[in-house]
């Protein structure tokens, strides 16, 4: 008797789900883009005008992500490892999916605790930080500066193509946390197949324009996730 095939879900989280570990979102009220111009920190244009601003940036929202800790949404998806097929698409930059235990994660954004090259061929090699700060001596073996691992405005998104693959298999995809103003990552969940049971977990999902097989959830993170992850198993 073959066993029967573990139902598959997808997680395709955004800032929200960090929220409530206390890291603020980008577009929220108070949120990051309205105490930076984006422009200044999170393009390349900005790397290049002012690589010490962009590397302080960045080494602050390292330091806050290592002072705080997973919430009770990343603990309930990475418990789900043990019953379901279960793989994270993610927006964000922080690593507490990965402290919260769970394995299977693209991060379509880059990884803040890691960096690259500022030189070319940036995707070859990623050096992680020991650490909250990257200083202007950090170099790459080529001796180019070391960049934050971040995927920044007007860059391409090379774990793209890797993700839609990823959702267009799953029997459950779960959007958390994500105000899906952002493209081309928030183009993904129209990869999810037609057979697909999909979910938007976010306070203001009501606000949020889906195609209209997505369930709303209009709850936070964790008390959505955790709800939803009761129905679904
Ligand atoms: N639980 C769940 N969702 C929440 C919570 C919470 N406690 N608090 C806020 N949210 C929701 C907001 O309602 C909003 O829909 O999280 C979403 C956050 O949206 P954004 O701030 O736009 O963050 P995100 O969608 O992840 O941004 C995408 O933009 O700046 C770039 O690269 C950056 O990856 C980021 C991308």
């Amino acid at each position: 008797m073959k066993p029967s095939k573990k139902k598959k879900i997808v997680l395709f989280s955004g800032a929200g789900i960090s929220a409530e570990s206390g890291i603020q979102t980008f577009r929220d009220s108070n949120g990051l883009w309205e105490q930076h111009k984006l422009e200044d920190v999170a393009t390349p244009e900005a790397w290049k005008k002012d690589p010490d601003l962009v590397t302080r940036f960045y080494n602050e929202r390292r330091k806050q992500i290592m002072e705080v800790m997973p919430n009770s949404a990343h603990e309930a998806i990475s418990k789900l490892e043990e019953s379901l097929d279960v793989s994270i698409i993610t927006q964000n930059i922080d690593d507490l999916h990965e402290r919260a235990g769970s394995t299977n994660i693209i991060h379509l954004h880059g990884n803040i605790r890691y960096s690259k090259s500022s030189g070319p061929d940036q995707e070859s090699q990623y050096y992680p930080i020991d650490g909250w700060q990257l200083t202007e001596s950090d170099k790459c073996p080529r001796g180019y500066r070391l960049r934050p691992h971040v995927v920044w405005f007007g860059e391409d998104v090379p774990a793209y193509e890797t993700a839609a693959i990823e959702i267009s298999s799953a029997d459950i995809l779960i959007v958390v946390g994500t105000s899906l103003q952002v493209h081309p990552a928030a183009g993904l969940i129209n990869f999810a197949s037609t057979n697909a049971q999909k979910f938007i977990v976010d306070p203001n999902a009501d606000q949020l324009v889906v195609p209209p097989d997505f369930q709303k959830i209009n709850k936070g993170a964790s008390q959505g996730i955790i709800d939803l992850i009761k129905i679904l198993t």
